[in-house]
């Protein structure tokens, strides 16, 4: 199939259409663009599952906070567009802020108490931003299957949901974090960092497992290893939103071990917001 690029709805389906009567199956990556390695493993992953891969290049107003870097986030479609079809990206679907909210638009996708928990409690009303835009991106494409990074595990367990309650006839696939050789887990917001805080960013990874493995090991509790790593890290010289022990699969809190779990973490570094996460089994 040639390259389609396109902010136009209909020439989206067009496109879609296409492909599905070649009998191909779909599979959907939305981003909002600034794309590198993690955003092209994806459609790596995806390709392995579908004939034809589809991106959303959007970045969605509604799950910016008033004073979020919504402004600043980085946009850079052309090389987006250079970097989606070497991937093997054959649909880009890069619509305007005012064809998916046009004048009246009033409806949002609340996910429930996932949505206030951990990321959502630092930023109130993000979940419900992109649980909305992705419904919207969802069945606009109604892809077979649909695939999200685990970098943003809330995200994607609250996606699970939201495709779940809503009825949407996709499969939610879930991809591994890709980090740069220093373990910083890649991404968009990564070029905001100075140099400074560039090279103390790999220590947010460094300690999530080696808390991890204490955890494991189980000499100490829980709870204290997670304290000290908190103090670690702040004396490094992040601030931390949370750092905590979760259930995979429910994201439920957990005192104890009980695998599967997940240690998820957000800090800033001066004025990046960092967010990372490890399995723990
Ligand atoms: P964005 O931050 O552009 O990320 C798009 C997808 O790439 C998400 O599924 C994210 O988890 C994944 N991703 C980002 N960095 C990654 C990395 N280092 N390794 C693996 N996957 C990575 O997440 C969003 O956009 C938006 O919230 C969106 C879902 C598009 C809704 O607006």
């Amino acid at each position: 199939m040639q390259l389609t690029v396109t902010k136009d709805m209909e020439a989206f389906h067009r496109a879609l259409l296409t492909s599905a009567k070649e009998g191909r199956r779909l599979a959907l990556v939305p981003t909002m663009g600034a794309l590198h390695a993690g955003h092209l493993s994806l459609v790596e992953h995806a390709r392995t599952l579908a004939d034809t891969v589809a991106m959303t290049i959007f970045v969605n107003p509604k799950q910016f906070g008033p004073n979020e870097d919504f402004a600043k986030y980085p946009r850079a479609l052309e090389n987006d567009i250079k970097m989606a079809e070497k991937a093997g990206v054959e649909i880009i679907y890069a619509p305007d802020a005012e064809d998916i909210y046009p004048e009246g638009y009033s409806t949002s996708v609340s996910a429930g108490p996932l949505s206030t928990q951990l990321c959502g409690k630092f930023r109130p009303g993000h979940f419900d931003g992109v649980a909305t835009v992705v419904s919207k991106l969802l069945l606009r494409a109604m892809p077979h299957v649909a695939v999200f990074g685990e970098k943003d595990y809330q995200q994607l367990c609250i996606i699970r949901r939201v495709v779940e309650d809503l009825d949407i006839a996709v499969d939610i696939v879930g991809a591994p974090i890709i980090r740069e050789a220093d373990g910083l887990a890649m991404s968009s917001r990564n070029t905001y960092l100075s140099a400074g805080e560039r090279g103390v960013a790999p220590r947010l990874y460094d300690t999530l497992v080696n808390t991890g493995r204490e955890i494991i090991m189980g000499n100490v509790t829980t709870k204290a290893a997670i304290a000290d790593a908190i103090k670690l890290l702040t004396a490094l010289g992040f601030k931390v939103d949370y750092l905590e022990l979760r259930d995979s699969d429910t994201l439920e809190p957990m005192d104890g071990f009980e695998p599967p779990a997940r240690l998820l973490a957000a800090v800033w570094l001066g004025k990046t917001r960092l967010i990372d996460n490890i399995p723990l089994e």
